[in-house]
């Protein structure tokens, strides 16, 4: 994870999969929460809190469930178990929100550093183990 005053979280190699579809929304999904931070520390509060409400939230939706069909579709047998995860996702997402409406910034990229820490790990870890399964069983 690297961070600095112009790009918030950078998208590494390490998070690919290989598995095309699923690394282009979860660069989707780093790019959106980096222009969120951006419009916050221009001052704009409000575009800010629209972009995380009518893209970023949705978008995660998506991916979400995008990602459990396409693990579903595989057969593969962690199913349940990474789906469990996904939920401690979407409250990490939803959590951000308060951050935007009070429109600091610095506390914006707190609790975001906090939520890309965990997503990180959980494309690193989790995710590339459906990419592996479907590898091993010669389905992509
Ligand atoms: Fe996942
Ligand atoms: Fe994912």
């Amino acid at each position: 994870m690297k961070g600095n005053d112009d790009v918030l979280i950078e998208f590494g190699d390490d998070l690919l999969t290989h598995i095309e579809e699923m690394d282009k929304q979860h660069m989707r999904l780093v790019a959106l929460l980096n222009n969120v931070y951006e419009l916050l520390k221009e001052g704009k509060r409000e575009e800010a809190l629209e972009l995380f409400k009518k893209e970023l939230l949705s978008y995660v939706e998506h991916h979400l469930s995008e990602e459990e069909r396409f693990m579903e579709k595989i057969g593969y047998p962690e199913l349940d178990k990474h789906k469990k995860t996904h939920d401690t996702f979407r409250r990490e997402i939803y959590n951000l929100g308060p951050y935007i409406e009070s429109g600091d910034p610095k506390a914006f990229r707190q609790a975001l550093s906090y939520a890309w820490g965990w997503l990180y790990t959980h494309i690193a870890k989790t995710d590339k183990k459906y990419a592996i399964y479907a590898k091993e069983k010669g389905l992509i």
